[in-house]
């Protein structure tokens, strides 16, 4: 059972309308061929909250269509102009953020206060960014003689294809959205069955902004609708965020056709505390490092505590008790912390894990446990923030991406050890070194495999910064300028003769 605090009960006021929407397809909202339909669920009260297309293949096809018609002509469109439309776009979604927060919140079930309104605020950043990006698609010159004009040129791929997933959905597809469109490319995104309504609401706004067919945003199944924009013909590369086995198949498709793939994928991060960290901001630091206020649905969390032995038992005792203070609730509750898992299917899978920690004899639970079976917590998908303490790394615990909020911790002694074992996984996404030693922080972050390290520190990606893993957890980078250029253009070489005999004089 938890330690929590008790959930608070619904948000106040009446139940919401169910919202019914469509895909955007060429400047329109359409609905499906087959005139399916997907119902979206709050999670957190377990009740419909929406209901968009089932998109399949011949859905697909229309949006390609109609991203193919309208690359051509915006591909020309100047990059400043385009950048323009991006920045439009950015001030119209910070219009909207509340809104835009709510909605995340409720078909997510990631509360609204910790986690919906910081997403909001960076789906607005990341259109402002990349829109003030657009100056910077350019190319170069090199110097081959004086007889030779030689330079490259940053040219758009043509039609891009984008799948997200659900955990920050609408952080994920801006992401993917304005650096493609900014580098003059046109967009087929499929948003993620469990959470499209804020991808759609952000795909209204984009519409008022760009031209028909430049962005299209679909909904629909992986299986029905992600495949076959991931084998598309004509879709000249596939942006995905997801589970590692869906982004081997994609990259599967993406070979028949030699298309370029970008793929963030899975994790399982450590974060390596060593004994001068026995402090309070440190325990902060692995709660915001772990996720748990987005109930560690994230593929960056630490979810592997490597603890020094020296500290362990002391740390972990104060974790539990900064852990239990989180609140879990309705995740539009303004006092809500942690909100619920996206949908049954994660919900059981997480359950299953705490299951198997718990009849390991081997383990031992210091905080957590199954979900209450009865409560205000069984209105939703709530689970309860877990630890199991005295685990080994060799454990199906520490080894797979839970994608809840279990963390296992693991004792160290010896610093070569601890790097060792952050290192023993096929993924390599994210890290957490925690000292107030410079230097051996520096050399544990030189060490560990992982595309990003934070010392000291436990927060969110940064626009601006690559982002992406190695192993594993994926391949390519993104949310940067190089992200940008490396994804979303191809480079294209010119060289002009400058040195062609005169033209004779006619006679
Ligand atoms: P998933 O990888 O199946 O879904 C992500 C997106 O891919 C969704 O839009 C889905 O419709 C689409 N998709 C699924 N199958 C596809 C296919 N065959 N072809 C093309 N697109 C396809 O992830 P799921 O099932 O929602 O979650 C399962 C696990 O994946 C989680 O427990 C977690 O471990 C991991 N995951 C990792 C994420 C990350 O941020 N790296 C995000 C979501 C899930
Ligand atoms: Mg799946």
């Amino acid at each position: 059972m938890s330690d929590s605090q008790p959930a608070s009960g619904p948000a106040p006021g009446p139940k919401p309308a169910i919202l019914s929407k469509q895909m955007l397809i060429g400047g329109a909202w359409q609905p499906a061929v087959s005139g399916r339909t997907i119902v979206v669920k709050n999670p957190g009260r377990r009740e419909p909250l929406g209901e968009v297309p089932r998109g399949e293949k011949v859905d697909i096809d229309r949006a390609v269509d109609a991203a193919a018609a309208a690359f051509p002509a915006w591909a020309r469109v100047a990059a400043r102009d385009r950048g323009r439309r991006l920045l439009a776009i950015g001030e119209a979604l910070e219009a909207r953020q509340e809104e835009l927060a709510r909605l995340i919140a409720s078909e997510t079930g990631n509360a609204l206060r910790t986690q919906a309104r910081g997403e909001a605020r960076m789906v607005a950043d990341a259109f402002r960014y990349f829109g003030g990006l657009a100056g910077e698609l350019k190319g170069v010159t090199i110097p081959l003689g004086e007889g030779q004009l030689s330079y490259s040129r940053r040219e758009p791929l043509g039609v891009v294809g984008a799948i997200v997933p659900w955990n920050a959905p609408a952080q994920l597809a801006a992401l993917k959205i304005a650096p493609a469109v900014c580098a003059g490319n046109t967009i087929v995104l499929k948003a993620a069955e469990d959470a499209p309504l804020a991808v759609l609401m952000i795909a209204g706004i984009c519409h008022d902004h760009l031209p028909p067919g430049v962005i299209n945003v679909v909904t629909g199944y992986g299986e029905e609708c992600g495949a076959p924009l991931a084998s598309h013909p004509r879709v000249r590369k596939v942006s995905f965020t997801g589970s590692t086995a869906v982004g081997k198949a994609i990259m599967r498709a993406a070979a028949e056709r030699v298309a370029p793939v970008p793929l963030e994928l899975g994790g399982k991060s450590p974060s390596i505390v060593y004994p001068d960290a026995d402090e309070d901001w440190v325990l902060d630091g692995i709660v915001a490092s772990m996720r748990f206020t987005r109930q560690s649905q994230s593929c960056t969390a630490g979810s592997r505590l490597f603890l020094h032995a020296d500290i362990y038992e002391s740390f972990l005792d104060r974790l539990v008790t900064r852990t239990a203070a989180l609140r879990i609730g309705d995740p539009l509750d303004e006092t809500t912390d942690i909100g619920a898992i996206i949908n049954e299917r994660q919900f059981t899978k997480v359950c299953g894990y705490v299951a198997d920690g718990l009849n390991r004899p081997e383990a031992r639970l210091v905080t957590g446990g199954l979900p209450p079976k009865e409560g205000p917590l069984t209105r939703g998908y709530f689970a309860v923030p877990t630890i199991f303490a005295d685990t080994s790394n060799d454990w199906r615990l520490a080894r797979e991406e839970i994608f809840g909020p279990v963390l296992v911790a693991i004792p160290w002694r010896d610093e070569d050890e601890a790097i060792r074992m952050a290192n023993d996984s096929h993924y390599g996404l994210a890290a957490y070194i925690w000292s107030r030693d410079i230097g051996r922080a520096l050399r544990a972050a030189h060490a560990v495999e992982a595309g990003w390290v934070q010392v000291n520190q436990g927060g969110g990606q940064a626009l601006g910064q690559s982002y992406g893993g190695i192993k594993e957890s994926g391949i390519g980078r993104e949310m940067s300028l190089e992200g940008m250029l490396d994804s979303f253009t191809e480079t294209k070489s010119v060289n002009v003769n400058l040195a062609i005999p005169p033209l004779r004089a006619a006679r």
